[in-house]
């Protein structure tokens, strides 16, 4: 049974990104949001990032039509009943997650996958609120989701072999290359960024270099195409600084201890491009 309607809860960021690229692959989509300014919003989004690939000439003026013609939107969950699996990426907020995912099972058809894709909510958690928790999977996309090629499939301790099997096969329908991981905080990939964007913190708060120098070390010996000064300015350092906190409480190991210099720029207002500054200015 291969995925034939893709629905989307959110048309943010995330949400946006995530309806375009099932759009461009060909899959009828229908992406819901809280009022029509936010739904109005995200396609405009769409429309914005289609043109900037026409003019890379990767896709053509009639692909971004086409495109944009396979995303319906809506401010009624009930639109999301014709589809076959309805990907969550609406404000990370437990609490309204769950709010969320019980609204629809009122209307998502019989069968359908429910996805979520949180950075870091447990997977296992927000399955055991729903009546058939096996049906439900993490599927972690990258920003900028047309861009990035990796999504991290999430498994919950309840997920089933046939939703696994099904989302990764959506997942390679999209282009993407994904991987499949357990669930734990952070699950793999941000389980192993963040810590070392605070390692870089701290070398920083002891003096050892410069951002600069910090920044270019990570990217001529590592590879890196972004230092984890400049990412952390990019991701911004509030996100950073909660992200280590919940690793620091749900693993109660102190290896995930927050840099001290991170909390005080935090407090400080210095989140990074969002604000104008932080470890640089912009
Ligand atoms: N931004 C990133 O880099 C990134 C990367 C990976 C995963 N995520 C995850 O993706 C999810 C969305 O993040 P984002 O950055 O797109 O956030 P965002 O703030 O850009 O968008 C969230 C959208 O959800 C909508 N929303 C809120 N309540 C809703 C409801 N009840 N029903 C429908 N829509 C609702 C908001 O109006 C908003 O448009 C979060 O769980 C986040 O952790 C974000």
């Amino acid at each position: 049974m291969t995925i034939q309607h893709v629905g989307i809860i959110g048309a943010g960021t995330m949400g946006n990104g995530i309806a375009q690229a099932c759009a461009v692959a060909g899959l009828p989509v229908t992406m819901v949001d809280i009022s029509d300014a936010a739904v109005q919003k995200g396609v405009a989004t769409i429309a914005g990032s289609l043109d900037r690939l026409i003019k890379k000439d990767k896709l053509t003026a009639a692909d971004k039509e086409a495109a944009l013609a396979r995303i319906a939107t809506s401010t009624d969950y009930a639109a999301l009943g014709k589809a076959d699996i309805v990907i969550e990426a609406a404000t990370e907020n437990p609490d309204l997650k769950i709010r969320i995912l019980k609204q629809l099972e009122g209307v998502a058809k019989e069968g359908a996958i429910v996805a979520s894709n949180t950075s870091s909510i447990s997977i296992t958690k927000l399955a055991a609120v729903l009546a058939k928790p096996e049906r439900f999977i993490g599927m972690h996309f990258f920003n900028p989701v047309p861009l990035m090629a990796l999504v991290e499939i999430i498994r919950g301790l309840q997920t089933s072999d046939e939703t696994h099997a099904r989302v990764e096969a959506l997942a390679r329908q999209l282009g993407k290359s994904p991987i499949t991981v357990k669930n734990a905080p952070g699950f793999v990939v941000n389980r192993i960024l963040v810590p070392m964007i605070n390692e870089a913190f701290f070398v920083l708060a002891e003096n050892l270099a410069t951002p600069e120098e910090i920044d270019e070390g990570m990217k001529l010996g590592c590879n890196h195409p972004i230092g984890p000064l400049a990412l952390a300015d990019m991701i911004g350092l509030d996100v950073c600084l909660s992200v280590m906190n919940v690793y620091y409480e749900e693993f109660a190991d102190s290896k995930y201890r927050p840099c001290p210099l991170l909390k005080e720029m935090v407090a400080a207002g210095y989140l990074g491009r969002k604000t104008g500054r932080g470890v640089y200015t912009y």
